[in-house]
Formats: C-alpha cells, structure tokens, sequence
C-alpha cells in the first residue's frame, strides 16, 4: 500500500509535544496534515483516516496516562487498518502507561502502531525541571525517529502481522487527583480574555476571564505560559509543594527512547 499523506494529530498544551511531532515529521518525503488538539473544540471533530494515510499521533504525559481530554478527542477518530506512530512526551518524571493505553486506545479504532517514542522534555507545572527541552540531543532523537519511521514506509506494504511491544501495565495507573488550578490575580488581570482564547479545555470564561471552571480545567497551565501580565498563577503553598515533591522523583538527563518493530 502506498502511502499519500502524512496527518499529524496532536495535543500540545504548551508546546513541547509539538516541537516534537514537527521535527519527526520533517524526516518523511510526504506531505503532512495537523489537526491541532489543544485549540479548543466545543463539538469534537470526526477524524477518518484510510489505509494509505500515515498518522502521528501527539501527547503529553499527565500522571502516567494519555491526557482525559485526549482521549474524548480520540471517540471520534478512526482509522482503517492504518499505520500510525506515537509519541509521548514527559516531564523528566515517567511516562509508565502513557504509551501502552495510547497504542492500545487507537488500535482499538483501526490503528496499527508501528513506532513510539518517550521524549523527556520540559515540566509544564515546574518549568525549570528539563529546562529548555526539547533540545538539540532530543530534536536529533526525533528526526532520527521520522527516518526510521519513513524507511519502514517504503520498505513494507503490509504492516498487519507487526506487534509492537511498548512499556507500560494494565491496570493503567490512576489519573492523580490533586490538581492544581491556576488562578487569576485580580488585580494583575486585565481582562484582555488571551487565556480564555487559549485554554485547551474552554475551562475559563470569554466574558470574566477572571474565572476559571474547575469541573474543566485540566491543570495544563497554558494560561499561565500565555498570560503577559503574569495573572494566572497556582497557590504558592501548593506550588512549593509541588516543586520539593517533583524535584526528587525527575531526572533532567532522562534521555528519548524509541521503540520500533525488532529494535528497542
Ligand atoms: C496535569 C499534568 C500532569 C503531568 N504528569 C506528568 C507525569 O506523570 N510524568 C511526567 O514526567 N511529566 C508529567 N507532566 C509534565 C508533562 O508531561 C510535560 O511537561 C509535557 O512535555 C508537556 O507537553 P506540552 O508542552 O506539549 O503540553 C504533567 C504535566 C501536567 C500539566
């Protein structure tokens, strides 16, 4: 089967998933499509792929698991017997089931995963843990990743007998529970509405982007990257915490790790 197009689906709240998905992609001599995920979607998109369509699909690691909000993105995507590689990107801590539950979740929609990579990268709640990665030795990872991906393309025309292994259990690892909620400081905020515009979930309100609704907020701290007047932020007590806690459990020189068919 020849494969036409290359299509990018991917949720990048704050951008290090994105740097990797683009750079894999640049490896292939095929066109590619994005369907950016964390712009905002009130009624989801319904994505079909066919079988002469490549995928690459994109996420972040949240607790050990593909994002909730993803995963109501991938109800209304399907393939047909279409190949597709993954990539997870962490924030130095684990990635434990994240690629597991997203190979078997898009194979379950007509998917077959061929490839997956882990991409440590910086952490989206406490951005001085893998500070400035993505970087150069990562990029390289991922372009070196799309090559591979690319020659395993051209080499094979039937990908059904492929059965990728990748880490991870089942029971997945429960999604944590103690969020943290950016909130806005109300006399920094000036109600210009960019994090509303912004937020991947719809969380905070267009017309009083002061609030912020928690039964939707995913705690992916978009609106505090994006807000120039430093309004949002997340309770210093709890972010403290947050940081003495993750400090010990990451590793700033974790390093990608890519998984193909017959190659570990
Ligand atoms: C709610 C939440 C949960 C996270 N959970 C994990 C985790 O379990 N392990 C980890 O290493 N990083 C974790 N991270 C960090 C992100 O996976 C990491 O920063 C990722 O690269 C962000 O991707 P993005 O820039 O494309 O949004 C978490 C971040 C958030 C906001």
């Amino acid at each position: 089967m020849k494969t036409n197009e290359l299509k990018l689906v991917y949720f990048s709240p704050t951008g290090s998933t994105r740097k990797i998905i683009m750079e894999t992609a640049r490896s292939f001599d095929l066109k590619s499509v994005s369907f950016d995920l964390s712009v905002y979607k009130e009624k989801k998109p319904v994505l079909k792929f066919d079988a002469n369509d490549f995928v690459l699909f994109g996420i972040p690691v949240y607790y050990g698991r593909v994002p909730a909000l993803f995963m109501d993105y991938l109800e209304n995507i399907s393939g047909n017997g279409t190949p597709a590689a993954l990539i997870a990107t962490y924030g130095c801590r684990q990635y434990e089931d994240a690629l597991l539950e997203l190979k078997n979740e898009t194979e379950k929609r007509g998917f077959k995963v061929i490839g997956a990579g882990a991409f440590p990268a910086e952490h989206s709640i406490v951005p001085f843990i893998g500070a400035r990665r993505p970087g150069k030795t990562d990029l390289k990872a991922a372009s070196e990743y799309g090559i591979e991906l690319n020659r395993h393309l051209r080499r094979e025309s039937d990908f059904s007998g492929f059965n990728l292994l990748v880490p991870g259990n089942t029971p997945y690892r429960k999604y944590g529970k103690n969020m943290l909620f950016p909130k806005a400081d109300n006399s920094l905020c000036t109600e210009c509405g960019a994090c509303a515009k912004v937020c991947p979930a719809g969380a905070i309100s267009l017309s009083n982007p002061k609030k912020t609704d928690h039964k939707k907020c995913i705690g992916c701290m978009k609106c505090v990257r994006m807000c120039r007047q430093k309004a949002k932020s997340v309770n210093s007590l709890k972010m403290d915490l947050a940081e003495r806690k993750l400090t010990k459990v990451c590793q700033n020189d974790r390093e990608p790790e890519i998984f193909l068919e017959g190659k570990s």
